[in-house]
């Protein structure tokens, strides 16, 4: 196993959001969010997006893991694993219940002023991304989500709030989740989650690109008004965009493989390219015009993207991603999901994600080359179904071994490749509610939450055999994996 010292001050830490820890989901004047709408599923069975809540219904984000009244317990076990940094997210519906409201809601607000405090209490530096799936449900309903360019104006306020409330607290941001996730516009919950389109019946998928091109070009607006805005309240904040990245390699050489490969990349590295370059990339603005899409892109939305570039790009790595042209022809190539085939040199989780942690060393390097900004690490890591032995202990050596290899990886990329890392913020240290299915079940955690799919349990808190592997992890600076 290969293992370097990483530089002084690189943040270890953990990843989480809002919507899937904290809970109390109508609690203090909260209002309701896409999350709140979304039932429990399965590996198998997705989760469905109810038109608001149907009582009888299993929506496992209403209490997910308590954090709301846990986070003072949560936050000393991570200050005990050595946690330098903590990331999160706010949620936009304790600060606007409805997302075009006026004034913010102060008791929202103050929760996350005790949160911060509590993190720099351990001396914790806290990572906020403003908007992780948790989109207001009234800006759905109302406006529908990010379609609407009176969504740039709720967004920027909300973030405007939040930069000038916290600016002594938090110095590192990130604007939109994964904003690249709803590529693949075929997968409704992607799309809701992120942007807030409920497609309606019936809609063409030319014209659910369409929309999502919409969609995805306002919300790359709003982040760089957003990011303008940040650095005028505080000169020190560092603005990150946040992606899923995840690789693209061809199934064979054939050049038909490899060019999808490629025209797959460009697609999702659109949002991305924006976000730092400031402009479109060639490839997408031809595609656009060749489908006939015309999204409303004014000569002001180019300045603005031009002006509010980001100062790091924040990733997720959980996989890579494998394509091939038996079903489809690079030209052809529309929805992205229909090009993805099973690698068949890789192991999958229980949950069908290819475990590749050399993806991770070749994501860094792709990413400084295209990018040279500094990168951050914000997700990574394994989920699985855990066992709680009678004595209370759990051992999920499986989880420590995935996370080793990767971290191994990613040094590789720091002291052999030269890549500018900032930190490592595995997702979910402590269990919490699966985004993809609703799952409790679907772990993550170094911190085990007593509490299943059903939502019953008694929400204790205990430290699994991962606890005491990466606290030995981040007190010896990533030199220590065994
Ligand atoms: C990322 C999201 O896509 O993957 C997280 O940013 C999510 O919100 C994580 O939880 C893991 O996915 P899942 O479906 O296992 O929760």
């Amino acid at each position: 196993m290969y293992s370097a010292k990483m530089p002084k001050g690189f943040l270890w830490g953990g990843a989480v959001a809002a919507h899937q820890l904290e809970g109390a989901w109508n609690e203090d004047g909260k209002g309701m969010s896409v999350a709140d709408v979304m039932t429990v599923g399965t590996a198998t069975k997705p989760r469905e997006i109810t038109n608001g809540i149907i009582p009888g219904k299993n929506y496992p984000n209403h209490d997910a893991i308590d954090f709301y009244h846990h986070y003072k317990e949560d936050i000393k076990l991570m200050a005990e694993m050595g946690f330098k940094a903590f990331r999160t997210s706010i949620a936009w519906t304790r600060i606007f219940p409805n997302g075009d409201d006026k004034k913010p809601n102060e008791a929202g607000l103050k929760f996350y002023d005790n949160l911060f405090d509590t993190c720099h209490q351990y001396g914790i530096e806290p990572i906020i991304t403003l908007s992780h799936f948790e989109i207001p449900f009234h800006l759905v309903k109302k406006y529908g989500g990010f379609t609407n360019r009176k969504l740039i104006d709720y967004f920027v306020r909300f973030a405007t709030v939040c930069f000038k409330r916290y600016k002594n607290k938090v110095k590192y941001w990130i604007t939109f989740n994964e904003i690249d996730n709803q590529s693949a516009y075929n997968n409704d919950f992607l799309m809701a989650t992120n942007s807030g389109i409920l497609f309606k019946k019936g809609m063409t998928d030319k014209e659910k690109e369409a929309a999502m091109y919409q969609a995805g070009h306002y919300e790359l607006v709003a982040s760089a008004l957003a990011v303008k805005i940040g650095h005028k309240i505080n000169p020190n904040f560092q603005i990150g965009c946040m992606i899923n990245y995840s690789p693209v390699r061809p199934l064979t050489p054939s050049s038909d493989d490899v060019l999808l490969a490629d025209k797959f990349e460009q697609r999702r590295d659109w949002f991305s390219d924006v976000h730092v370059f400031g402009k479109y990339p060639n490839a997408v603005e031809a595609y656009i015009e060749r489908n006939g899409y015309r999204p409303d892109i004014t000569d002001e939305d180019r300045i603005v993207l031009q002006e509010g570039t980001v100062d790091y790009v924040a990733f997720s790595y959980y996989q890579t991603t494998t394509v091939s042209s038996k079903k489809v022809k690079p030209d052809d190539l529309t929805d992205l999901s229909k090009a993805v085939t099973k690698n068949p040199t890789l192991k999958r989780s229980d949950w069908g994600w290819e475990i590749d942690p050399e993806g991770l060393r070749i994501a860094l390097n792709q990413l400084t080359d295209r990018y040279h900004k500094p990168l951050f690490i914000v997700e990574n890591g394994l989920g699985a179904y855990d066992k709680v032995e009678a004595d209370g202990s759990i051992h999920d050596d499986y989880r420590i071994d995935y996370l080793k290899k990767h971290i191994s990886e990613m040094e590789k990329a720091v002291e052999l490749d030269g890549v500018n890392l900032m930190g490592y913020l595995p997702w979910g240290p402590i269990d919490l509610v699966s985004a993809g299915t609703g799952q409790m079940d679907k772990r993550y955690g170094f911190i085990y939450v007593d509490k299943n799919d059903a939502g019953k349990g008694t929400l204790k808190r205990s430290r699994k055999d991962s606890f005491y592997w990466y606290k030995k992890v981040i007190a010896s600076n990533g030199k220590k994996l065994d």
